[in-house]
């Protein structure tokens, strides 16, 4: 899948304009503050209609304006496209082929897979960073998850209402309840199948990209115990079970303590816990490998690469891993869109970023 083209409006600090991308590496050269990262934020928004950095829709808006919008023209296996996000006041509209759309049609047509600093935070933030970041990037390739996932969000708010207000012996409640156990387990078996998938990838491109005496795991960690060996029904039961055990404490404080929304993800080097015993440096190469390995996700789901962004590639890696890396996206044909303080010894072409305006560069 390649971005052919982007027009941006009212976007961040960034002047109106548009931008043809090469199918290979696209650079984006800057000193600090410049609009480096809103370029690739703007990608990111137009391919996902979310931002990596904030999930307020206005501050993405040009100060002084009151709307926004990204326009993108893109190619996938099938044929060349476009779609289009727009905000206006608080109001976000999306469109297919010049068609409007529902969010759940848009979310998954264009995929991306993003690098930026802050990602780090899948290593050392809270389980709900985790969550967020996991259920994004299941659904991004997996429809029936995206539905799951929305349906039992919306069971769990329902429920939790139920019992803060200690409503749960109306008999709609353990209808509900049957919903809520049912979505809830299989929101829990895919995030174990493609935690098992992608365990694997991601202790091959760690150990071959950077340290090949050590592994790699990522685990499914959950209240409900040892659960990876176990079935959809057999989760149900599980489920169901823990619910009965935790109730009076529910009951008590009046939301619901079992199930998808308490669980987490854990990254193992060499059996351990890289949030409390890996250095700097292996938390970041962890993060780097785990990007690569999702775009090897995306490329079995979907049958097509992602399009890759990396945001501030100089702050992560020395030169030569750097170049290392790119050559690596260069060979396996990956569209890469790179933002860079320093110039990098690598074929691409080039754009300078300067004040919110961006120039294409010769060399
Ligand atoms: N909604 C907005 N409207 C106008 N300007 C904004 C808006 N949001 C952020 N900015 C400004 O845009 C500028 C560019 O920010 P950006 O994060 O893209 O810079 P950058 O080139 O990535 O810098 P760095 O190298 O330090 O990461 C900043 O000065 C920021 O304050
Ligand atoms: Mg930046």
């Amino acid at each position: 899948m390649k971005i052919l083209e982007i027009n941006y409006i009212n976007f961040r600090n960034l002047s109106d304009r548009n931008i043809k991308f090469s199918p290979k590496i696209n650079l984006f050269l800057g000193k600090n503050g410049q609009g480096k990262t809103s370029i690739i934020e703007a990608v990111y928004f137009g391919a996902t209609g979310k931002s990596f950095r904030t999930s307020k829709n206005a501050d993405l808006i040009k100060h002084g304006k009151t709307k926004t919008g990204c326009f993108m023209e893109y190619e996938d296996r099938i044929s060349d496209k476009n779609i289009s996000v727009k905000i206006d006041s608080s109001k976000k509209e999306y469109r297919l082929n010049k068609k409007r759309i529902p969010y759940d049609e848009y979310y998954g047509k264009v995929n991306v897979v993003s690098f930026i600093p802050e990602d780090i935070e899948l290593i050392v933030g809270s389980p709900s960073v985790r969550r967020r970041f996991f259920d994004s990037e299941i659904a991004q390739s997996s429809q029936e998850y995206f539905q799951n996932l929305k349906q039992y969000t919306k069971l769990l708010k329902i429920r939790n209402k139920y019992l803060k207000n200690r409503e749960h012996k109306d008999p709609m409640f353990s209808i509900y309840e049957d919903e809520f156990v049912k979505y809830g387990a299989r929101v829990i078996k895919k995030r174990l199948e493609y935690v098992k998938n992608i365990s694997i990838i991601l202790n091959l491109n760690y150990r071959k990209l950077f340290d090949s005496k050590k592994e790699l795991s990522l685990v499914y960690s959950s209240e409900m115990g040892d659960i990876k060996k176990y079935s959809l029904k057999e989760l149900e039961e599980k489920l169901k079970e823990n619910i009965e055990k935790e109730f009076s404490k529910e009951l008590k404080y009046g939301y619901s303590m079992v199930g998808p929304q308490k669980d987490d993800f854990l990254f193992l080097l060499d059996g351990r816990e890289a949030k409390s015993f890996s250095s700097q440096g292996e938390k970041k190469s962890i993060i780097f490998s785990l990007k690569l390995s999702e775009i090897d996700m995306v490329l079995k789901e979907k049958r097509e690469n992602p399009i890759f962004l990396i945001d501030d590639v100089s702050s992560y890696f020395d030169s030569i891993r750097k170049e290392n890396i790119i050559n690596y996206l260069n060979k396996r044909e990956i569209q890469v869109i790179i933002t860079s303080t320093d110039l990098l010894n690598i074929e691409s072409k080039n754009f300078l970023v300067e004040k919110g305006e961006v120039y294409e560069r010769d060399n």
